[in-house]
């Protein structure tokens, strides 16, 4: 088996091949002078092989590399297994408005179309979505590696999901943390501004609430959770999310909201965070 790291693996490339007892093939990836990118896939590569690539910013150029190696290697006969540790362009699964494009059609449909027999992915935003995929998917499950993370360094935890699709991540991480979790109805606006509009369950008072949510993108989510948990008497507040994205002004909101520590996987790159590898999932995921 070869094991192939685009340039947005986030280095998970090594570990996975370490795991896996496979031969890891340095690819190259380069660029014209303007902009266009250009990959090299070394000629001894063949057989059973694993593409790992992250669809983190930039997303579409990260994609398009991804799309790039998989259609080169259908050229030369082999299907692949992508690994794409962040799917980006999943929250768009609907029309939200009538005749908005659902992008995580086209991306599923491309990456089938360049010869992706197989997708495995961590916590995709709806697992239903990736049903319109044409060949076989794998989900990896990144909660139990956060939450054993959050179990070494949070006292008195008490679980939040942020809005309603967030329940059962909450419920999950709660019943390894072996403690009580509640949930927050939020709505967003047609420019993305985050509102509550209900919750359920209480009880965190004096606790030290851990908000549990998929996607931390500009972090409004999180700061308004957040705002919320201490206005109801939470003694700390922390997140973790599985894809910290942290779009431009994430780190500043979360720092504004007093999160005492942002817990993540990487799937994504990101500092200032402790982070959790995702790489033996993934690894049990291919085995
Ligand atoms: C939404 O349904 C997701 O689960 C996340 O809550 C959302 O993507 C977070 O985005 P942001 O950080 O921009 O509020």
């Amino acid at each position: 088996m070869f094991v192939l790291g685009g340039s947005a693996s986030n280095g998970l490339d090594i570990p996975i091949s370490e795991l896996l007892g496979a031969t890891r093939a340095q690819l190259v990836t380069t660029s014209f002078p303007d902009g266009e990118i250009k990959v090299r896939v070394p000629e001894e590569v063949g057989g059973d092989i694993v593409v790992v690539q992250s669809t983190y910013q930039p997303q579409e150029r990260h994609l398009f590399e991804l799309l790039l190696i998989s259609d080169h290697l259908r050229h030369r006969g082999y299907e692949v297994t992508a690994v794409v540790p962040y799917l980006g362009y999943a929250r768009q699964d609907k029309s939200f408005i009538p005749g908005e494009a659902v992008s995580i059609h086209t991306v599923l449909n491309m990456m089938r179309c360049a010869g992706i027999k197989k997708l495995v992915t961590v916590n995709p935003h709806k697992e239903d979505s990736l049903r319109h995929f044409q060949g076989e998917v794998a989900i990896v499950n990144a909660v139990a590696a956060l939450a054993n993370k959050v179990k070494d360094m949070v006292r008195d935890p008490f679980v939040l999901a942020p809005d309603a699709g967030g329940l059962e991540l909450a419920r999950k991480a709660a019943e390894l943390l072996g403690c009580e979790y509640a949930n927050i109805d939020k709505k967003r606006d047609s420019e993305g501004k985050v509102s509550i509009v209900g919750t359920h369950g209480s009880g965190f008072g004096g606790k030290d609430v851990v908000i549990f949510d998929d996607i931390i993108s500009t972090g409004g989510t999180i700061e308004l959770a957040a705002r919320f948990a201490y206005g109801m008497g939470a003694r700390s507040v922390c997140a973790a999310g599985v894809h910290l994205v942290m779009a431009g002004g994430a780190k500043e909101r979360l720092k504004n909201a007093n999160i005492t520590t942002l817990f993540g996987t990487n799937t994504v790159p990101c500092s200032d965070a402790q982070i959790v590898d995702i790489s033996p999932e993934i690894a049990a995921c291919l085995r």
